[in-house]
């Protein structure tokens, strides 16, 4: 499968014993395998340790972009004796000391490099996982953003964007909605931004992705509920992140991934419709959507920026 680690590959290449498979711990390769997990994943249940009883109704949770910052953050969080994660991202270093930390704290850890902008990838990526185990919890997470310098966002960053904010989220919630409406159980968390309130001059695109995934997803909400489905938004202000390490300018009410994590986890097991935090930051950001664009428009050189972070290229 294209762009994807695959740990029976790599099992292959070395020669190495079936066992070995299994330890590599990669969704795509265990299915075949998963009568052999499930009896692994009661062993860790009955005879190691406890989980916290926020996270307690979770058993299989999926998240992608859990590579850094907030996604890894929730993994971390998530990580406990008898909860199954499907971790995802881009990066296969980072990616794997995630899925060290949390199967350090007794989870049961499968971890995939893959593109959530590959829908195929995705599809197939999240059946296998829901075969291997049901999945309770799928948080679509990953997600990008670009420097936007003097120039702004340039056209390639702009389809970047919405490729990977808007149909890196429908790529990853499509299958696992298929799959929990058939058994009328599950929830799917969407990341959207308090960057989706208001289309801001510092970030049009990013804006944009953010706004047609948090209204597509406060509709969903209500459609997939009579099928037993919860549908929940997050709407971060500044949270830690390679995102954030980019910015140069001040961000009120600055949070750590951490924290964030635990807010999530609160406002998910609570079954909330938008889980926007800080608060402080919600509401200022529930102001601005409120102003005039006029009012806007003359504070618009005023908002902060990034440093551009790729050139600039011109349609021909
Ligand atoms: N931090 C904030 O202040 C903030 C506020 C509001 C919303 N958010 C949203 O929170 C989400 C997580 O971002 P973050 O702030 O934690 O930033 P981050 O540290 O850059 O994490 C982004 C994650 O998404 C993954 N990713 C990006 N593009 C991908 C792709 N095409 N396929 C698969 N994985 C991909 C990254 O993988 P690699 O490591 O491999 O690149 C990484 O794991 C994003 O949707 C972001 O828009 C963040």
């Amino acid at each position: 499968m294209p762009g994807v680690y695959s740990g029976l590959t790599a099992a292959r290449q070395q020669n190495a014993p079936a066992i070995i498979i299994a330890k590599k711990h990669s969704a795509f390769t265990l299915m075949p395998y998963s009568c052999f997990i499930f009896p692994a994943t009661i062993y860790h249940v009955t005879n190691k340790g406890t989980r916290t009883p926020m996270s307690m109704q979770y058993s299989a949770i999926l998240i992608t972009g859990a590579s850094s910052g907030i996604g890894a953050a929730l993994a971390r969080h998530y990580a406990c004796a008898g909860t199954t994660l499907f971790l995802s991202g881009r990066n296969l270093a980072r990616l794997k000391q995630v899925e060290n930390d949390c199967r350090a704290k007794g989870a049961n850890v499968f971890s995939d490099v893959l593109d959530v902008t590959e829908r195929e990838t995705l599809h197939d990526y999240v059946i296998q996982c829901d075969g291997i185990m049901p999945l309770s919890l799928v948080i679509a997470n990953a997600g990008i953003s670009a420097g936007t310098g003097q120039d702004g966002e340039s056209p390639e960053q702009v389809r970047d964007i919405l490729a990977t904010n808007v149909a890196g989220v429908l790529n990853t919630i499509d299958p696992a909605v298929a799959c929990m409406t058939l058994r009328r159980r599950g929830q799917i968390a969407i990341m959207a931004s308090q960057a989706s309130y208001r289309g801001l001059p510092s970030a049009p695109a990013y804006c944009a992705s953010k706004a047609a995934v948090r209204v597509y997803g406060e509709g969903l909400r209500g459609a997939l509920a009579p099928f037993g489905v919860k549908v929940n938004v997050i709407c971060p202000g500044f949270v830690q992140s390679r995102i954030t390490d980019a910015n140069d300018f001040p961000m009120p009410f600055f949070m750590k991934a951490d924290k964030a994590a635990k807010i999530i986890d609160r406002g998910l097991t609570r079954n909330k419709g938008i889980i926007a935090f800080p608060w402080q930051m919600n509401i200022a950001s529930t102001f601005l959507k409120l102003l005039p664009q006029s009012i806007l428009d003359r504070a618009a050189k005023r908002i902060p920026r990034k440093a551009a972070s790729a050139p600039r290229v011109l349609p021909e």
